[in-house]
């Protein structure tokens, strides 16, 4: 398949509306691929990405889980990375290397943060905003940080203040970032919405362990992990169909009040029209970075126009959630 250049990369244009947030397309690098220094975001946003989420980043520097702490499996990746990050006083420097060129280049910088406690997520969120984030994601879904992450976004009486804090606590927009690993992922969005979430990402990783049959042990540092990739799409599909119905039972709007943005194993075009159709307004792309590089976010928007051009609408936006029609 041919490559885009660069340059090529910034001309296919698709934009799309998350609540306040424009994307120039309907790509976002999500958050924990790269090690999401400003350099590498910037790179993926000449490279055509719509927008970047970055890393989680928390109070405190943290160096994260023993290796390994990340291989590809054949149908996507593992990974417990155990939230590794400089701190949130560190990553000022990061967010002023691409906030400014990101912004320029008409792509919005997403500050992903994680904590244990409400008081350290408003926190957080307010010093992205200070550094020029476009919008918060709150991680509220990493299945192996013990106190983080799904310990804390799995109960939607937990999550649902949380979420509520932060919004009180700044301007810009707050999404939010849920996990799979639940038996109904419904009852967390819709308290995250009706907290005032301006988007739902959906999903984080599937916790899942590998084992070494040759050591007879499990192969991830921390034993438990996430899986990512292929894998995982049909989940996340379900993840945006289901909350899609949920929101709706409920009078909001999965498009106008909450949208979603889909995440899990989106590869190509057609993955993510898989999202769109279920009721995803933008896609989040991460293991397939990892295996096709910069392209991707260029390939996808690409294939996504192509396949709109088709259609009888004409706006992106038109065909979100059709699936369901
Ligand atoms: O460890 C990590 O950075 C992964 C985070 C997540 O799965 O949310």
């Amino acid at each position: 398949m041919a490559t885009l250049s660069e340059s090529d990369a910034l001309d296919v244009l698709l934009p799309v509306q998350v609540g306040r947030v424009r994307l120039r397309n309907l790509t976002l690098l999500a958050s924990g691929i790269l090690d999401e220094l400003g350099g590498s975001l910037v790179r993926a946003v000449r490279a055509g990405a719509g927008g970047v989420v970055t890393k989680s980043i928390g109070t405190h520097p943290r160096s994260g889980h023993p290796s390994p702490s990340f291989f590809e499996v054949e149908s996507g990746a593992m990974n417990a990375m155990g939230l590794p990050n400089p701190g949130i006083e560190a990553y000022g420097e990061d967010m002023e290397a691409v906030v400014p060129e990101a912004n320029a280049l008409g792509a919005p910088v997403v500050g992903s943060v994680f904590a244990g406690t409400g008081d350290e997520f408003v926190a957080l969120t307010q010093k992205m905003e200070e550094y020029g984030a476009t919008a918060v994601e709150l991680n509220l879904s990493c299945p192996h940080a013990k106190g983080y992450g799904t310990d804390i976004g799995a109960d939607p009486k937990v999550m649902g203040p949380i979420v509520q804090a932060c919004v009180d606590a700044v301007d810009i927009p707050v999404w939010a970032k849920l996990t799979p690993n639940v038996t109904d992922i419904t009852p967390c969005a819709i308290a995250a919405a009706r907290a005032g979430a301006e988007a739902l990402t959906l999903v984080n990783t599937v916790k899942a362990i590998a084992i070494d049959p040759d050591l007879r042990r499990p192969i991830l540092g921390n034993t438990i992990g996430g899986l990512s990739g292929a894998a995982i799409k049909p989940i996340g599909v379900r993840a945006a169909w289901d909350v899609w119905n949920a929101l709706e039972k409920e009078g909001i709007h999965p498009v106008k009040n909450c949208p979603l943005v889909g995440s899990g194993g989106v590869e190509s075009a057609r993955d993510a029209l898989e999202y769109i159709l279920a009721g995803a307004s933008a896609v989040q792309v991460g293991t397939a970075f990892l295996r096709q590089g910069y392209d991707v976010f260029g390939r996808i928007t690409e294939g996504v126009r192509a396949w709109l051009d088709e259609q009888p609408e004409d706006d992106l936006r038109a065909v979100v959630g059709t699936a369901h029609l």
